[in-house]
């Protein structure tokens, strides 16, 4: 069995910028090279903070974006909620934060003719850097691994309300065609990204496509079941709690399916991202 905690390091890291992006959303950028030159879209770093116990365990963030230049930084984005966001949101740059990683899987980088990405809420985090190397706009990994594997992205990106709403520029610049979701209406029609998502796959006309989705289980779960009715390859990233992130303690267990049954997997190592069609929600 391939176990993707084989090349992670722990490093005790720089913070240099946590700037707010959108509604209780902040963007925190750490110098740490070594791990950014060999980080894919879909993998995750587990960090805690340096200084004190507070929370004990790590939390995972997926990787938000690499410096494009020498690849000597990566950001995470998260949504602050509890123990360690809430710390994380004062970190200042120059303070230290620790951190292990790449871990995980991530996303395959397989040819299509139409890569559709679906992110509800917070669940957008790992699609910029997916984006990026779906198009052709930046390589990752070392060795590079492939990317401009896509002809075209479309962003399905479901919030709460448009305050929520984060780095939609962004994508809009790298090329993607974004599709915004808001279940209040403030930005559109009030509707959910599997209505957005439905719109999408029934102009779908003998397309290769594929959808990658990640966000709160319930909303994979419809879009893994869509994506079924349409007979779309789907792939999601499970956000299931984690503590060590690297094999050893059996927190972070899902059940997918086997050729005969199912068994657990742990999400941190045979993960996180999972053929849809395998998970047994
Ligand atoms: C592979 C993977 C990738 C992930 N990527 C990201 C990412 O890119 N960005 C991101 O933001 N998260 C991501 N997560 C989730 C992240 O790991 C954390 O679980 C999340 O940030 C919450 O951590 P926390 O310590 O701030 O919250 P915790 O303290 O662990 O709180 C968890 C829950 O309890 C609730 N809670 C906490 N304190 C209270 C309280 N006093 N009263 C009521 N409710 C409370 C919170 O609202 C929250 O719902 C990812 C998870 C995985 C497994
Ligand atoms: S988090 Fe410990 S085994 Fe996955």
């Amino acid at each position: 069995m391939t176990c993707f905690a084989d090349s992670a390091r722990y490093e005790i890291a720089t913070v240099t910028e946590n700037v707010r992006l959108a509604r209780d959303t902040m963007r925190v950028r750490i110098a740490a090279p070594e791990m950014a030159r060999q980080a894919v879209p879909g993998q995750f770093f587990m960090i805690r903070i340096a200084t004190g116990n507070d929370p004990l365990i790590g939390r995972a963030f997926a990787l938000y974006e690499l410096d494009p230049e020498d690849r000597a930084w990566f950001d995470l984005v998260y949504l602050v909620k509890g123990r360690l966001t809430t710390r994380l949101a004062e970190l200042r740059p120059g303070d230290p934060l620790a951190v292990w990683g790449p871990l995980g899987n991530g996303f395959d980088p397989i040819a299509c003719d139409h890569l559709i990405m679906v992110a509800g809420g917070i669940g957008q985090t790992p699609f910029l850097a997916l984006g990026k190397e779906a198009l052709g706009r930046q390589a990752y990994g070392t060795p590079p691994r492939p990317s401009g594997y896509a002809s075209d992205v479309t962003f399905c990106y479901g919030v709460r309300s448009a305050d929520y709403l984060s780095d939609v520029d962004r994508f809009q610049q790298l090329g993607c065609e974004v599709l915004v979701a808001t279940e209040d209406g403030s930005a559109g029609p009030a509707q959910r990204v599997t209505d957005v998502l439905e719109q999408v796959l029934a102009r779908q006309t003998g397309r290769r496509s594929r959808i990658a989705c990640c966000g709160p289980e319930p909303m994979m779960e419809a879009v893994a079941a869509m994506a079924r009715r349409y007979q779309v390859p789907c792939q999601v990233s499970l956000e299931t709690p984690m503590a060590c992130g690297i094999g050893i303690c059996f927190t972070c267990v899902a059940r997918i399916g086997t050729p005969h049954d199912w068994d657990y997997k742990r999400t941190c190592v045979e993960g996180p991202v999972f053929d849809a069609h395998h998970v047994q929600w």
